[in-house]
């Protein structure tokens, strides 16, 4: 499995030769000058709530890699109005089988409104399992009990979890999160220092999780990792 951070709270995964691209905000993000939205694969998006910095670049991009958007039913609809017609509506609760895995649509504590003001239904987490890896891709959430759910019935092998606080949950909350709720001790931060709201000091938030014995990684936008 392979990783790539486009800033903000925008990935692609790359698992089992297919490309999954979570969240894409990336022309609109200052923080993101460096890369070139043209050159990124796509197979899958996923889009985990209606908001601009979680959107903002998915219709260019869907546009021109055929990438099939997996999104709840409201962003769905809107997309269809975009011109875009390969999209995969689901909900929370809900499990998909793809050829890369499954996905799962799990709760996230917040809002959504699409970029043109049009109801955005409810914000959504994913978790992916799959021959490769399981993981959790949380949106923007905060902490809430429902994620104990998430870990108590299969093995999270890492998450990405919001750190920045103000409108997500912060350091201190996602550390109670990947402790005690999903059980998982390798957390992939996002959604923090893109704005003035969200900046965090990044030292001690990767002191804090070692503190409780966790991992957090924070990647360089552009970065590449494997799992
Ligand atoms: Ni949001
Ligand atoms: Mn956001």
């Amino acid at each position: 499995m392979k990783i790539t951070y486009y800033g903000h709270s925008c990935f692609g995964v790359e698992i089992n030769n297919k490309h999954l691209l979570f969240d894409p905000f990336i022309s609109y993000n200052e923080l993101a000058k460096g890369i070139n939205v043209n050159a990124i694969s796509a197979d899958y998006i996923l889009v985990s709530h209606g908001h601009e910095d979680h959107i903002a670049d998915a219709v260019s991009i869907a546009k021109r890699t055929n990438a099939i958007v997996i999104c709840n039913w409201e962003i769905h609809v809107w997309f269809q109005k975009q011109g875009i017609t390969n999209t995969h509506p689901m909900n929370t609760g809900g499990k998909k089988m793809f050829d890369f895995g499954s996905v799962k649509c799990v709760k996230a504590e917040h809002s959504s409104s699409l970029p043109d003001g049009s109801y955005g239904g409810n914000p959504m987490g994913f978790v992916v399992e799959s021959s490769d890896k399981n993981f959790y891709y949380a949106g923007d959430t905060a902490l809430t009990y429902d994620m104990k759910l998430i870990g108590q019935y299969r093995k999270i092998d890492f998450a990405f979890l919001p750190i920045g606080d103000n409108f997500t949950m912060g350091v201190d909350n996602a550390i109670i999160c990947c402790k005690d709720f999903i059980h998982c001790s390798d957390v992939i931060g996002m959604h923090y220092d893109t704005f003035g709201y969200i900046t965090i000091d990044k030292q001690e938030a990767i002191n804090k999780f070692n503190i409780q014995g966790k991992t957090l990684t924070l990647l360089e936008i552009g970065q590449t990792i494997s799992k």
